[in-house]
């Protein structure tokens, strides 16, 4: 019987229309022989759609309640007698699932949150669960932790929206220019490139915009590599490495989205083999130590020195069509198509190996039936 996948897309972060990019993408590469997709999409406020076909996805950009498509229904994720499914409050009918690949990339989507609703439904799903979700969006967790494994990564410091500090003491700490970003965020949405102490303070509000906590970090110069990952975390197994080359100061939400010259890619990057083992064996023990499962795509800076920092990890990497995590699964020779049952497959293996767990004390319940 072909399994049922909800793919989950959109939802309240600053990358809605991304995911929006992405899941058509996932959609088509979905083996149909072997899975039954179901479609459903979280508005920007929030609210949880089914969207009865692709036809209609195709042409959506956004999904906002104030603007829905017709064939839109609302929709509620339930459990009910221990199995998880989707309730339609209009039509009130409910449909059964065997697994969510939530397709969302940001806040709602890669930080933990909604792993936690699938957990507590009982409904198994692709990808990091909530520990490893929430370590890998905020930057400053995962920094602490890549710095206490020894894993090198850019000196930064942190800066609170109550407790702000001096333009000077950050250049002093970390020279000039230095970057800064929201620790929770994607997209390069609010990171900027500080140069000077008149534009840093606009550039710092608009990073506030998106976290109450944003990293200050010393600018590595150097090459970006990225390299997807793929497996469990007890045998995760990384893909030939990848470039971003950049026509732009640095890799930009307009670089990534809007300006088709603002970078380009090298799939796989051209890399010497030790380099590309060096930087698989980095990658494959930053997805260890973050607690990654399923998917994860790790972000380094090569330095001219030779030395790789990891930039940032990414639990739900895009899926668009210039995204690298499965365009670096094809040099690696895995079909799109393949890459998308396995991740699936990983899912489910996941959940079995976590129900093998058990959440109540047995001797105490032989004791109990024994009186
Ligand atoms: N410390 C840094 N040194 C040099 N470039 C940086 C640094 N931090 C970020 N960048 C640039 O900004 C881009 C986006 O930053 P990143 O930390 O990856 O945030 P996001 O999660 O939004 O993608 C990077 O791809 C890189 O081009
Ligand atoms: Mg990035």
């Amino acid at each position: 019987m072909k399994k049922k996948v909800a793919l989950i897309f959109g939802g309240r972060s600053s990358e809605h229309e991304i995911s929006l990019r992405s899941i058509k993408n996932v959609f088509e590469a979905l083996d149909k022989s072997l899975f039954e997709p179901f479609l459903i999409g979280i508005s920007k406020e929030g609210s949880w759609y089914h969207i009865p076909n692709f036809e209609t996805l195709k042409k959506m950009t956004g999904l906002s309640d104030a603007s829905l498509p017709r064939e839109a229904q609302p929709t509620t994720l339930i459990c009910q007698k221990g199995r998880p499914q989707f309730y339609l409050l209009e039509k009130q009918i409910a449909f059964e699932v065997d697994i969510a690949f939530p397709v969302l990339h940001g806040t709602f989507g890669e930080d933990g949150t909604i792993q936690g609703l699938f957990k507590m439904m009982n409904l198994p799903f692709v990808g990091t669960g909530v520990l490893g979700s929430a370590m890998g969006m905020d930057k400053e967790i995962m920094k602490r932790l890549l710095t206490y494994a020894g894993i090198p990564n850019a000196r930064y410091r942190v800066l609170h929206k109550n407790k702000p500090v001096s333009f000077d003491e950050i250049k002093n700490n970390l020279g000039l220019p230095f970057f800064i970003k929201p620790s929770n965020s994607g997209s390069s949405v609010g990171v900027h490139k500080v140069k000077s102490a008149e534009q840093f303070e606009s550039q710092l509000k608009d990073a506030f915009q998106y976290d109450e906590k944003v990293l200050a970090e010393e600018f590595v110069q150097g090459r970006e590599i990225e390299v997807a990952v793929l497996g469990l975390n007890d045998s995760p197994k990384a893909s030939l490495p990848g470039e971003i080359i950049l026509n732009s100061e640095f890799y930009s939400y307009e670089a990534k989205y809007i300006d088709e010259n603002g970078a380009s890619t090298q799939v796989p990057a051209n890399l010497s083999p030790e380099q590309v083992q060096n930087i698989q064996q980095i990658a494959v023990k930053t997805f260890e130590l973050l607690c990654c499962d399923g998917l994860t795509r790790i972000d380094f800076f090569l330095k001219n020195n030779g030395e790789a920092y990891i930039n940032e990890i990414n639990t739900i990497p895009g899926f668009t069509s210039i995204s690298m995590y499965p365009k670096m699964w094809e040099a690696t020779g895995k079909s799109y198509s393949q890459l998308i049952t396995e991740l699936i497959q990983l899912g489910l293996e996941k959940y079995q190996r976590d129900n093998q767990t058990l959440f109540n004390y047995l001797a105490l319940e032989n004791k109990l039936d024994q009186k």
